[in-house]
Parts: structure tokens; C-alpha cells; sequence
């Protein structure tokens, strides 16, 4: 049941008012912030045109003729608004019903159908440290990827991870130079990157160490088997560390296509620009000039023929829709790649290609820690096990201390530290800066990720204490006894969880599901606290509200199942 589409239609038949949509009307209904105002709110200054008279008259006559339907008990006028209460036990028999009936499927929708939406995220570059930028895009990623399936469109996810390019020329010299097998296998990424960072230091004294470089980075093209046999080693290596992340973190992608996979896919890219007069000539590099838009050149081919990173992505984009045929292709980085898609995505509709508009760049702000142990200068792969080994352990302290005798505590620490970092990073607006606080995100009361997981928890301690609590009871609740102010605080959220879910999705922001959560957490705690469950000393007032315990309790998995957040039920 949609209830602001039900509030509408009544407003749309006694308005009579050709000029506003009933669609127009649900956007246009409020929540009032105080529940004594109603539990939606009309505003009628749109009709003032098509009545001819002010607001708070308008609101007084709609009032007389709004049919009550089954849902409102009472229609009042307030100014220029209309008051609308609900019928508080209807209202609950609704929800209540409602995701009883669904269950984990509650809040789905086929807005989306039909609709392919490609997610471009993680993308970490092979041999070098996977920092917490990473970790950004892939939780900011993998929650739109959720999201997204979430209201039917279908999801593609894409790993474009960076795995070309003149920086594996200055790869294989170092290893070369400096390197040795043993190491390379023991010590991974870390080894890599010391490697390369080795070779920039040397290289400042050394310049011609660039030209090996670059003619290693010539044989990888020309398809050289020891060149390439190293640079696919290098990625073998990087690629085990990486999906062990993944693996921890519980996000999967669709596809790996990264850099490489373009090679062969970006002399027609080069060919439609030249053919359409695009490509000019700059410094001997072939560039796309982008003055109109005030912005510098998209840089295309290098002096030396070389393709670059925008060659790459346009070749990628035109794979993707012709693969794909997306009706959008999102791309989840950090703010400092604002120019670079901005520059791309204008070729593309230099090019000609009305689809431009359905790519989007996806930014978000840049990550602070707060303890210097782990700052980010240090810049190697292990940042992000520490990050998220020092979470787990600090998790597993608290349950130590809470519930001492639970069962799998180590993996149940797993979940609530990564958890509580997860969680930390979708808090905010993407574009905001995160700053990681251990201390601050680990705690199980405030705003963060244990809170909204113990509070599952609790709610799954009570099914699980209740001793009849058959799925099917919904049937024979009397929801009379639920229509008091917690109680139907809680449904006003439970019923608003599809519209968050869309509202995130058309905004890219799952920053909108999260404080959802954090939402409905409060109500459900509030409600819990105000109402004896177990022990109310009534068999029918017992089952009414384990009926909400049991509605909270699937809405709250739902919505962190959504952010790629583990729901516990014990911990
Ligand atoms: N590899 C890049 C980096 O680590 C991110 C790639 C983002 N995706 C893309 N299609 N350009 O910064």
C-alpha cells in the first residue's frame, strides 16, 4: 500500500484541478515533523491559480470535500495546508501485512525494469597499494549495485582495474634491476610497489632508465612474451590480494574488464575521431580540443603513439554500450577525477552520441584517519588489512565485554568491525571528506553500523525468546492494540523504506539508506522501550508486537544488506 499515492488520489478527485497530476500531488505531500500536525501534509498553494483564492480558504473547502477513504480518520485544515490523520490501525494491519507477506522482498519495486545500469567501481590499479580511496568507491559501488537490483533495474558491475600503461615499463626495469622472485611471491603488492617506487627515485638521477622503460612498455604492445609474461605475473599477484579484499568485504563483480582488455579496441576509437575532424595535432601529441567547454584538451595519443587513460575509458564506453546497452554507465572515484570524465564524456558527444548524457561520473571526498599509525602517506596494501584487522579487533573487545559467551565471536567481530567501516563511509553524502574514527565507529550506541546491527540483533533475540512466533500469526493480530505514538512511528518508517531505496538510487547516494536505517533503529528503540513485549502479560498484545518486532527486524536486514553490511542475528 501506497499511502501518499492514496492521500493523492483522494486530493486529486475533490480538487478537480486538471492542472495538477496526481503524480504531482504525491511529490508535493509532506511528512509533517510533529505528528500532532497529522501524519501527511498537503500544501495547497499550486491550486491558488485554479480556485482563485488564498491558500487557507483553498485548504478549509477541500477539507469538507475530501472522501476519507479507508485509510484517514480525519482531514484537517491548518493554513495553507491540509492535515491528514491516518486510521492508525488500518495503517498498521497495512504495513504490518504487507512485509509479513514479502518479506526479504519488501520494498522492491519495477521502476527499473528493462533497464541496464553499469557500475564502474573499485577499479584499483595492479601493483600498486589498494588504499582507502578504493575502499570508498567499491562499498559506494557495490551499495548502488544493490540498490539499483533493488528497484529492478538490472546491475552490471565492472572492475575497470588498471592494468595498462607505461607505469608497467617502469615495472618490469625495476624488477629487473632490483628485484627477485622469492619476494615478489612473498610479500605481493607491497613488494610491487616498493619496486616502483625504488625505480621514481632512481630514475631522477637516471633519465635513461625512462627510455628502458618506455621500450619495455613498447614490447608489451607489440605483444613481446617475456615482457608480457611479467606483466601478467604482476597482475596474477596483485589480483590475489585484491579478491581476498573482495572477499572480505562481500562484494563481487560481473566483470574484470580492466585497461588491457581495450587494446585492440582503441584504433577505431582513434580512426572515428580522426574521420570526424576531431583530432588535432599538439606538441606531436593528438589531442581533442575542448576550448568551447573551457576545459584543457583531452589528450588521446602521446608523442610517441602511446594510447592513455581517456583513450582507454572512451574505447571502454563504446564496448560497454554496444555490450550493454546501458541506459546509464556510472563512474565511482574520487573528486580528483572530476576533469578527466568531464573532458571524455564531451568527445563522446563531440563524437555525436546522444548516450553522452547517460555517463556519469559518481565522485566522492577524500578519507582521513584519525590515528597517525595509519596514515595514508605510508601507502601500501597492508593500510587496508591494519584498517580493517584493527576494526574486527576492537568489535571483538566489545562483545568480549557484552556478551561474553556468544558462539563464533571471532566471525561475528568480522562482521560488525567491517561493519562499522562500511557504514562509516556511507554515512555522509558521498562528496563529503570521511573522516575514519575507530573509537567513534565501532561504538555500539551513537550513529554507526553496530548500532543498527545490535539492534537487529535484538530484535531477532526477542523472536527467537517468544516461543510462538509462526510467520503466519499476521492474520490473527488485532491492530487496535498498535496505534500508540511509538508504534506508529515505527510503521511510518517501515512504510517509507521503497521510497528511500529510489530516492538513493535516482540521487546515487546511499548515504539515504543509511540514515534510514539509523532511522528506523531509533523508532524500533524507542518502541522497545516503551512497550513490554515478552512479558505484557497479554497473549494478544504479546503477538501484535512481535509482529513489529518481527517487520523491523526484516527491514533492517534488508537495508543493510543493501549498504553490503552483514546483519547478525546474535552478537
Ligand atoms: N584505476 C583508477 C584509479 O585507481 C580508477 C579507474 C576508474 N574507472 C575508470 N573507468 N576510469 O584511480
Amino acid at each position: 500500500m501506497d499511502f501518499t499515492k492514496e492521500i493523492a488520489t483522494l486530493i486529486y478527485a475533490a480538487a478537480n484541478d486538471t492542472a495538477l497530476s496526481i503524480e504531482s500531488i504525491v511529490e508535493m505531500i509532506e511528512i509533517p515533523p510533529n505528528p500532532e500536525m497529522g501524519d501527511y501534509a498537503f500544501p495547497c498553494f499550486k491550486f491558488a491559480k485554479a480556485f482563485r483564492k488564498a491558500p487557507p480558504i483553498i485548504a478549509k473547502e477541500l477539507c469538507e470535500t475530501i472522501n476519507h477513504g479507508e485509510f484517514v480518520s480525519d482531514i484537517v485544515a491548518n493554513g495553507g495546508y491540509i492535515n491528514f490523520f491516518m486510521d492508525k490501525a488500518c495503517f498498521a494491519r497495512e504495513v504490518l501485512q504487507e512485509i509479513a507477506q514479502k518479506g526479504a522482498s519488501y520494498g522492491k519495486s519495477t521502476v527499473g525494469c528493462g533497464q541496464n545500469v553499469l557500475i564502474d567501481y573499485s577499479s584499483p590499479n595492479i601493483a600498486k597499494p589498494f588504499h582507502v580511496g578504493h575502499l570508498r568507491s567499491t562499498m559506494i559501488g557495490n551499495a548502488l549495485y544493490n540498490i539499483f537490483n533493488f528497484i529492478g533495474y538490472t546491475s552490471v558491475g565492472i572492475n575497470h582495474l588498471g592494468d595498462w600503461g607505461t607505469q608497467f615499463g617502469k615495472m618490469i626495469v625495476a624488477y629487473k634491476k632490483w628485484g627477485d622472485k622469492e619476494t615478489v611471491e612473498q610479500e605481493g603488492v607491497k613488494e610491487l610497489n616498493r619496486l616502483y617506487v625504488k625505480y621514481h627515485d632512481a630514475a631522477k638521477e637516471q633519465p635513461s632508465m625512462d627510455d628502458e622503460a618506455r621500450s619495455w612498455f613498447v614490447k608489451m604492445q607489440t605483444g613481446d612474451d617475456e615482457a608480457l609474461q611479467l606483466w601478467k605475473w604482476f597482475t596474477d599477484v596483485s589480483m590475489i590480494e585484491f579478491n581476498k579484499m573482495y572477499e572480505r568485504l562481500g562484494v563481487t563483480f560481473d566483470s574484470f574488464a580492466g585497461e588491457s582488455f581495450y587494446n585492440d579496441k582503441m584504433e577505431a576509437v582513434v580512426a572515428e575521431l580522426k574521420e570526424k575532424h576531431l583530432l588535432v595535432e599538439s606538441d606531436g601529441a593528438m589531442i581533442v580540443d575542448l576550448e568551447k567547454y573551457n576545459m584543457p584538451p583531452c589528450l588521446i595519443l602521446r608523442r610517441d603513439g602511446g594510447t592513455l587513460y581517456p583513450t582507454r575509458d572512451i574505447a571502454a564506453a563504446f564496448y560497454r554500450k554496444n555490450t550493454y546497452d546501458f541506459s546509464k554507465c556510472l563512474y565511482i572515484t574520487a573528486l580528483d577525477q572530476n576533469l578527466h570524465f568531464a573532458q571524455w564524456f564531451k568527445v563522446i558527444g563531440e563524437m555525436g552520441y546522444e548516450w553522452e548524457k547517460d555517463l556519469v561520473h559518481i565522485p566522492f571526498g577524500l578519507v582521513s584517519l584519525d590515528t597517525g599509525k595509519l596514515s595514508t602517506r605510508e601507502g601500501n596494501v597492508v593500510l587496508m588489512d591494519d584498517l580493517l584487522n584493527e576494526a574486527v579487533a576492537k568489535a571483538a573487545n566489545i562483545i568480549d565485554e557484552k556478551n561474553p559467551s556468544l558462539e563464533n565471536k571471532q566471525q561475528v567481530a568480522e562482521k560488525v568491525g567491517i561493519g562499522a567501516i562500511v557504514f562509516n563511509d556511507l554515512y555522509n553524502s558521498r562528496i563529503k571528506d570521511v573522516l575514519f574514527s575507530m573509537d567513534k565507529m565501532i561504538n555500539f550506541e551513537g550513529e554507526t553500523g553496530p548500532y543498527v546491527q545490535y539492534t537487529h540483533a535484538r530484535a531477532s533475540s526477542v523472536l527467537g525468546k517468544a516461543s510462538k512466533v509462526e510467520g503466519s500469526t499476521a492474520q490473527a493480530i488485532d491492530y487496535q492494540l498498535l496505534t500508540d505514538e511509538s508504534s506508529v512511528g515505527v510503521f511510518k518508517l517501515l512504510a517509507q523504506f521503497n521510497e528511500k531505496v529510489v530516492d538513493a538510487a535516482y540521487k546515487y547516494e546511499p548515504y539515504i539508506v543509511t540514515r534510514y536505517v539509523v532511522d528506523l533503529a531509533q523508532a524500533f528503540n524507542r518502541f522497545y522501550n516503551e512497550n513490554n513485549i515478552l512479558n505484557c502479560g497479554d497473549e494478544n498484545l504479546k503477538q501484535a508486537r512481535l509482529a513489529v518486532v518481527d517487520a523491523v527486524k526484516t527491514v533492517l536486514a534488508s537495508g543493510l544488506t543493501l549498504l553490503g553490511i552483514a546483519a547478525p542475528d546474535k552478537m
